[in-house]
């Protein structure tokens, strides 16, 4: 190896190389290391274990076999931890720490000596965190997730969290399962290691990162459990080894036409709507954005061939067994940007030479039998939402998909967790609800954005109605809902000078989102609006200060690539 391979590597040193190198091998020593092992190349791990992540629970066993195929193809595996984020046990978001774990990961990437690196995550926030930093750092680096849990079973029906713990939550509610039910049920739900068994933010992810070209071709959907996942973790090992030899850097690999075709496959599983801010920011680290128009030309001219809850009807590991991402890049194949490269070196032409033998219809489908001839997710434009919005049509009801309503407007959270249920509150099925400071600044976009059915129209049975504000919503959540509307309020945008009574009118076709209040009178609101307050002390305050807003990935702008567009034209 070079000089500056392995422990050599990036040394700082005061004058006297030498004795920097040898301070350095006197340390590692005291690892318990030969010195035969120093000299090898060195691969590092990115461990993400936590008493906070039960999504990452197999990180022991994974660790070890991604070391296990680092040992055996020549190198030193380096295991460090970073920042873990269990979705469910971060307040106030765990979207608000995605930045800081990317950091974290960019930087103990690029300060400690390693050639190579394998990045294991897998709940929602942690493979793009992990994937922005191999961006930035831009060393040979390797993609591996835990992999998505397996099912549970409860009197005879298939569980998975997360989609069915809504469900079964709802009966609760309504009083169709009792307490003694919902009690087995809770421990029914999540029933193994694992990421969230559904098409979720933590699987759309997964899939990405594979599409993109950072994982191992078909490790993307093996359940966390199954042997091949162990067996996927020495792979990805062995691979990182070879990229000392075949390097292929994450510059190479997350290239614009990559980045499409996983815009592209997004569309085709009728994927998160979370993935399109995460995958914007993971762009945004190369230089590369997908505009609007982009966004919406990709939807319309893709099908959605996967058949997947909380959409349709399986699970991941319907997805894995019935031929996994690799089934499904081959029927989009006439679509698909094919001189893409991933971690192997090879092109997407060359992965997909060799056709399949079986593929179950049921889940994947054939590209001429689409579940639906057009991708889940839109973007909408309009003079409430002048640098965009998002809207999945495929968790929407169509009879809302043209509607002018009377605006109904909560101003926070807090309102609306106030107001909501007050049989007093003025609002109809007519109407369109609007939630204001839920966006990046206010409040770290918390996945707000499916507000409830008020409990009055709950009532009468009223089932869905358009909702709008800057918030996200969960993967597995439904209903005809806008979101990530920006600028948001916290920066200025118009959402923030909506009143009650205020006229809005919603168009999927015209991919519309339309504030009808003259621009006078609009201005006029917009110059009397109090500006937020300052924002707090420590990582909360750095936060509220940088993050840009959701088309730009919520990234930190000083995090972006230094050629990464400043489109926006927004100022904080
Ligand atoms: Fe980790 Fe759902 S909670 S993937
Ligand atoms: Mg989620």
């Amino acid at each position: 190896m070079a000089e500056d391979h392995g422990f050599k590597r990036g040394l700082t040193n005061y004058g006297d190389r030498d004795f920097a190198v040898y301070l350095r091998r006197s340390f590692a020593r005291s690892m318990g290391l030969s010195r035969e092992m120093l000299d090898k190349p060195v691969i590092g791990i990115a461990m993400t274990p936590s008493g906070f992540n039960n999504c990452h629970r197999t990180m022991p066993e994974l660790v070890e076999a991604v070391s296990r195929g680092v040992l055996a193809a020549g190198a030193l595996p380096r295991a460090f931890p970073t920042t873990s984020l269990g979705e469910v046990f971060l307040n106030p978001t765990s979207m608000v720490y995605r930045n800081l774990m990317a950091m974290d990961t960019e930087e103990m990437v690029r300060a400690q000596p390693m050639d190579a690196v394998v990045l294991i995550g897998g709940c929602d926030k942690t493979v793009p965190a992990q994937l922005m930093g191999a961006a930035s750092a831009n060393i040979p680096a390797i993609q591996l997730v835990t992999g998505p849990m397996s099912t549970g079973h409860h009197r005879g029906e298939r569980l998975g969290a997360c989609t069915d713990c809504r469900r079964f939550w709802g009966k609760f509610r309504a009083g169709e399962v009792d307490q003694e039910e919902i009690d087995i049920v809770e421990g029914r739900l999540a029933a193994t290691a694992g990421t969230c068994a559904v098409m979720g933010t933590a699987s759309t992810m997964a899939i990405i990162a594979e599409v993109l070209g950072m994982s191992l071709p078909g490790t993307a959907a093996i359940p966390a459990v199954h042997a091949d996942r162990l067996v996927g973790a020495e792979a990805s090992g062995t691979a990182a080894v070879r990229m000392l030899t075949h390097p292929v850097l994450p510059s190479e690999i997350i290239t614009q036409k990559s980045v499409e075709n996983a815009m592209r496959v997004l569309m085709a599983v009728s994927g998160s709507t979370n993935a399109v801010i995460h995958l914007a920011a993971v762009a945004g680290r190369r230089g590369i954005r997908i505009g609007d128009d982009q966004l919406n030309a990709i939807s319309d001219e893709t099908p959605v061939l996967v058949d997947l809850k909380p959409v349709g009807k399986g699970y991941l590991e319907d997805f894995h067994a019935a031929g996994g991402v690799g089934a499904l890049l081959r029927e989009l194949k006439p679509l698909l940007h094919l001189d893409t490269v991933d971690v192997l070196g090879q092109t997407l032409e060359e992965r997909l030479e060799e056709p399949l033998d079986w593929v179950d219809r049921n889940v994947i489908r054939a590209f001429n039998d689409p579940v639906s001839p057009q991708g889940g997710l839109i973007a909408l434009s309009g003079n409430i939402a002048p640098q965009g919005a998002i809207f999945k049509r495929a968790a929407a009801t169509e009879s809302l998909f043209e509607t002018e309503g009377r605006a109904v407007v909560f101003e926070s959270l807090e309102d609306l967790s106030q107001r909501i249920d007050n049989t007093d509150l003025d609002i109809t099925e007519d109407d369109i609800m609007v939630l204001k400071n839920a966006g990046p600044i206010a409040s770290g976009m918390p996945e707000a954005g499916y507000l409830p059915i008020p409990k009055k129209l709950a009532k009468q049975g009223v089932k869905d109605i358009v909702r709008i504000s800057d918030a996200r919503m969960s993967g597995t959540a439904f209903g005809s809902i806008v979101l990530h509307i920006a600028p948001e309020t916290a920066a200025g945008g118009p959402l923030a000078i909506v009143e009650n009574g205020d006229r809005i009118r919603l168009s999927v076709s015209e991919k519309r989102i339309e504030l009808l209040v003259d621009d006078a009178e609009i201005a006029r609101r917009l110059e009397a609006h109090a500006k937020p307050a300052p924002p707090p002390r420590g990582y909360r305050g750095l936060y509220a200060r940088s993050v840009t807003q959701a088309p730009e990935g919520c990234d930190f702008d000083f995090l972006q690539h230094e050629s990464t567009a400043r489109w926006t034209g927004l100022t904080r």
